[in-house]
């Protein structure tokens, strides 16, 4: 299928839902070539589960998704095929913990993609400099900071040669100290073109590097538009409430006085 003036992915009337439990009530969304959309809302809204409906990782219970043009909710579809063109960065970084930082670039190449040892070693060490960690291809997981340790996340998915990038909450489990080097990284993948998909609570971040942010609440897409418009000039009432609590946290307790405002990932 020409997939050329098609948005890379397209959300068409998704619906998941857990038992009884309506999760995604109907989202629709287009995410273009090389845009960059950061998903916000609170606990629960079913941020996660909307991205993992995107690489099928969970099943949608109606709805279509497509990613390049093609269906990947289609019950043929060869879903293997499909998770290869999306990368997923998670809160916790997954890394292979008894392996190297090359090996945990490498294996996934060799194993899915049925790279050779030179090939895959080289693609690693691009990658590894990508996210400005070559002096650690050597090192164990365990060696590392919970930063470096995302950064090396980030550069398995990359060394995959994905069309499409999704991020859920990838700072959430950091120190605040330890943020802004994965900020940095996937600011420069933006820069560079790739389509991303990204779950924050980081706003400073969904201003200057979101092309849209979208407002979920309930299982459905609440407002979106331009980040300086969601985020600087909300419309609806919840997303107002929303942004309150997690820019201004002290605010939008009770007055009790002595609790120092929490980060606003914790939210
Ligand atoms: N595998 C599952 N089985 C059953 N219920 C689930 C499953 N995954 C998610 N849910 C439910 O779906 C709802 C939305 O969860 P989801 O993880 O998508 O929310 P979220 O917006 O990502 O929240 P958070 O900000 O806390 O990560 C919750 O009520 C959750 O309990
Ligand atoms: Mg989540």
């Amino acid at each position: 299928m020409d997939s050329t003036d098609r948005p890379e992915i397209e959300i068409r009337g998704l619906h998941k839902a857990f038992g009884d439990n309506q999760v995604l009530r109907g989202i629709d969304l287009d995410i273009a070539r090389g845009e960059v959309v950061c998903v916000i809302g609170p606990s629960g809204s079913g941020k996660s589960t909307l991205l993992r409906c995107v690489n099928l990782l969970e099943e949608p219970t109606a709805g279509q998704v497509f990613v390049g043009g093609t269906e990947v909710t289609d019950l043929d579809v060869d879903i293997d095929a499909v998770r290869r063109r999306i990368g997923m960065v998670f809160q916790q970084f997954n890394l292979f913990p008894h392996v190297s930082v090359t090996e945990n670039l490498t294996l996934p190449q060799r194993r899915v993609l049925g790279r050779g040892k030179e090939q895959a070693a080289e693609v690693a060490r691009r990658n590894l400099e990508r996210v400005g960690l070559s002096d650690k291809a050597g090192a164990y997981p365990s060696q590392l900071s919970g930063g470096q340790q995302q950064r090396v996340a980030i550069a398995r998915a990359l060394s995959m040669g994905p069309e499409v990038m999704l991020f859920d909450e990838p700072t959430s489990a950091l120190d605040p100290e330890l943020v802004g080097d994965v900020l940095s990284v996937m600011r420069q993948l933006a820069a560079e073109g790739m389509t991303m998909m990204v779950v924050t609570h980081e706003m400073s971040f969904a201003r200057e590097v979101a092309d849209r942010v979208v407002f979920m609440d309930g299982g459905v897409i609440v407002e979106e538009g331009p980040a300086e418009q969601v985020v600087g000039d909300p419309q609806q009432p919840r997303t107002r409430d929303f942004l309150m609590r997690i820019l201004d946290p002290a605010a939008a307790e009770p007055p009790h006085g002595a609790e120092p405002p929490g980060p606003a990932k914790e939210l």
